[in-house]
């Protein structure tokens, strides 16, 4: 369970390979796809898992210029994110243009590249995958619902109280149907093994998108993935007999 980089990007995994060491979950590619949120969308739109339009701010590129070909296409509010961190690190939801300047001004500085995303109103969704390739199947959906503050940021994720876990998630059966879909589907378009948890907002309309794949999610007692397993019978102590096994597959 090494979180974020090098242990959760595929570095780590291609150093046990080369030694022939096994180990849990994904291999190196899925890693390195599942850290960097830009590949990983455009793996999901060549393969038709809806995931938010965005625009791209690499590396070379003004980042201004970007911000003004977001807000042509979506207009605002805009979502900033970094292409590789974690836990809503570097994640800027932008109300004005003013803000919205400053924000990728800012992201260019501290985080190199970056994509900006149409935003999406609706719930804030995880769904976690169990199993490798057509053997893999989700759990329980598992909906966030942040109390006070505007999105599920590094506060409401890591403030005891702030979110409320609602397991299953209030969703129409359809709609919570397809997001599974969509969500084991991603997990396989990836290559992911034995694990993972994918997050998804789901429009008031009832659309899903696809936000990310987390190759290595949390595993506190009081984390998403063991909340979901639970709430299909899976204890927390099977959830991690399960996670050893996938080293062997
Ligand atoms: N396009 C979007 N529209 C609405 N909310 C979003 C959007 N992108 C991200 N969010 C919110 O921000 C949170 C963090 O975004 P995510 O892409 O999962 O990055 P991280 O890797 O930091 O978890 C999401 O769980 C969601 O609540
Ligand atoms: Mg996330």
């Amino acid at each position: 369970m090494l979180h974020g980089k090098p242990g959760e990007d595929g570095t780590f995994q291609g150093a046990l390979e080369s030694v022939g060491i096994p180990y849990t979950g994904s291999g190196v590619l899925a890693s390195a796809l599942g850290i960097n949120k830009i590949a990983a969308k455009r793996v999901f739109q060549a393969v038709g898992i809806p995931t938010p339009p965005y625009v791209v701010a690499m590396y070379g590129r003004d980042p201004l210029d970007a911000a003004k070909e977001a807000l042509e296409r979506f207009g605002l509010p805009l979502v900033v994110k970094p292409k590789d961190e974690g836990s809503s690190l570097g994640v800027v939801i932008a109300h004005t243009e003013e803000e919205l300047f400053e924000t990728v001004k800012r992201e260019r500085q501290e985080f190199g590249d970056f994509f900006i995303e149409k935003f999406i109103k609706g719930k804030t969704v995880t769904t976690g995958i169990l199993g490798t390739g057509m053997e893999a199947f989700a759990v329980p959906v598992l909906e966030l619902r942040v109390k006070g503050r505007e999105f599920y940021d590094y506060e409401a994720k890591y403030t005891k109280g702030l979110t409320e876990f609602v397991i299953p998630a209030e969703l129409p059966k359809d709609v919570y149907q397809k997001l599974q879909e969509f969500s084991l589907e991603a997990h396989r378009a990836l290559e992911c093994r034995g694990f993972s948890r994918v997050d998804a907002v789901v429009s008031e309309d009832g659309q899903p998108y696809i936000l990310e794949v987390n190759t290595i999610p949390g595993m506190t007692e009081l984390s998403d993935l063991p909340a979901e397993a639970a709430a299909m019978g899976i204890s927390y102590d099977e959830l991690v007999l399960w996670i050893l096994k996938s080293a062997f597959e």
